[in-house]
């Protein structure tokens, strides 16, 4: 059984996912071509510090950073290096995690460096539409694949294609719990929802096929054509009659 979160539970939750969105959204004036992606590190670790949450991901299964600073054909998992400069019409995807008394806030965003080719542009607007969308379908009752149709059926009628060696999770008292959301599904399939749930809907797409490979680093994930990849993460709660976005900024 998924356990649904209590109000002192949720207040915890409501910390670390504000600090993740302020990150998020205060981010964007860094990713500047000639900035590179350690900026974004040196920026979360300070902001967190200031806002009194602890980096989620630093130390999860040996990761060393606060943050996943993925570029381009990159998906997730890029580590914030000095030697990832940011260049005109990159497509810099910020992955953050933060933990307050123990509970887990999870969100991404992707960026693009100055402007984008059109088919960049429509890939961002994909991306950041089947997140809404995704969503948008969540309230008690509808099941995981539900949601997972809402992402598969809008990326793919645009042209684009899921990732599915990675998925969308459940979140609280650990960065991932249960259930796994995929990006693609059956609508009526799946895990039932309900209000007081958790959850981090993580839509990643790319622009050419799914398949994905991982680098010697042993972390960075990239897409195997080489072509283009961009994230959208929010942690929402579950409730009666829809959701409310935590990681809302
Ligand atoms: N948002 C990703 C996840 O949920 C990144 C975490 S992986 C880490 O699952 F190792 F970097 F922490
Ligand atoms: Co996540």
């Amino acid at each position: 059984m998924i356990r649904v979160k209590s109000e002192a539970e949720l207040q915890n939750m409501s910390v670390a996912c504000r600090a993740v969105a302020a990150v998020l959204n205060e981010v964007k004036d860094i990713v500047r071509e000639g900035a590179n992606a350690r900026d974004i590190e040196d920026f979360v670790l300070a902001k967190f510090r200031e806002m009194n949450v602890k980096p989620a991901f630093k130390g999860y299964r040996g990761y060393k950073y606060a943050t996943c600073v993925s570029v381009n054909e990159e998906v997730l998992h890029g580590a914030p290096l000095r030697s990832k400069v940011f260049a005109r019409g990159d497509l810099v995807s910020i992955d953050v995690g933060a933990v307050y008394d123990s509970y887990y806030g999870d969100g991404a965003i992707t960026y693009v460096v100055g402007d984008v080719d059109e088919v960049g542009k429509r890939l961002m607007e994909t991306g950041q539409k089947a997140l809404e969308r995704a969503i948008s379908v969540v309230k008690d009752g509808v099941r995981v694949g539900d949601i997972s149709y809402a992402i598969q059926s809008f990326v793919e009628s645009n042209g684009f294609n899921v990732i599915r060696d990675y998925v969308g999770h459940g979140i609280g008292r650990q960065l991932h719990e249960e259930p796994e959301i995929p990006n693609y599904g059956k609508p009526g399939t799946g895990v039932k929802l309900s209000s007081g749930m958790t959850l981090a809907i993580e839509v990643m797409i790319c622009e050419g096929d799914w398949q994905v490979s991982t680098l010697d680093d042993g972390w960075t994930v990239v897409m195997t054509d080489g072509k283009r990849s961009v994230h959208f993460e929010h942690t929402i709660l579950v409730t009666d009659d829809g959701v409310r976005v935590l990681t809302q900024f």
